[in-house]
């Protein structure tokens, strides 16, 4: 499933006053074994057009291999889809100092501004369950009140956030009521490296939970 280029042109004009750059496209089946939400590309996925394809994903690729499925088979997407970054400075092994741009967290804005995309990807793709990754995914579809240390590792069966309209920068909730199961963002761990018992934990609760859905069990 990949979005129409004229919504991504929507998204492309909304964020074009906030310090982003690039523009990555979410991609999967449209009928994925689960749809995953994070926050916003890096430099890598800006520079290859994949998402997920830099530090992270490579630690995003070790969780789906532990609860037995491939890259192929999910729906890959994020908040919002170009990179947010700030300004630093770098010490050279030369010893200059150069500036250089850093990754950082997507504000509201840059959130509310990319809403589009994500609604679109939330009403077409079928997805049986929506993992949130860290805090920006859950909140942005969960609601601001919700905490990733309080709901992480359970089934959450809500209407999720969309944007009220193009001209309006509030969310609303959807009719419709969604599976969605947070856990932690995999670049967590390098901040953390405690996190990554629990997103094993989180993981083999996914596990059962997708194993009890293709046997047909009810939920
Ligand atoms: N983090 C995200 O949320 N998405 C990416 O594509 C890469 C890192």
């Amino acid at each position: 499933m990949k979005i129409p280029d004229s919504l991504a042109d929507i998204g492309k004009k909304r964020i074009e006053p906030y310090p982003v750059e690039g523009f990555v496209f979410g991609g999967g089946p449209e009928k994925p074994k689960l749809m995953l939400v994070g926050e916003a590309p890096g430099e890598t996925e800006i520079n290859n057009g994949i998402p997920f394809s830099g530090r992270a994903g490579e630690q995003l690729m070790g969780f789906l291999d532990r609860i037995g499925l491939s890259r192929e088979e999910v729906y890959i997407t994020s908040a919002v889809r170009s990179r947010p970054y700030k300004w630093g400075e770098k010490k050279e092994r030369s010893g200059e100092i150069i500036k250089r741009k850093y990754n950082r967290t997507p504000n509201q804005r840059e959130i509310l501004a990319h809403a589009p995309i994500l609604d679109y990807e939330i009403e077409h793709v079928k997805a049986p369950i929506i993992v949130t990754l860290g805090n920006i995914g859950l909140k942005r579809l969960a609601g601001r009140e919700k905490k990733i240390t309080d709901v992480r590792g359970t089934v959450l069966h809500q209407p999720v956030q969309r944007l009220k309209s193009l001209e309006d920068s509030t969310f609303s909730w959807t009719e419709k009521s969604y599976y969605l199961f947070p856990t932690y963002h995999p670049a967590s761990i390098f901040y953390n490296r405690s996190l990554l018992e629990h997103i094993h934990n989180d993981l083999d609760k996914l596990n059962m939970y997708l194993n009890e859905l293709k046997q047909g069990k009810e939920h």
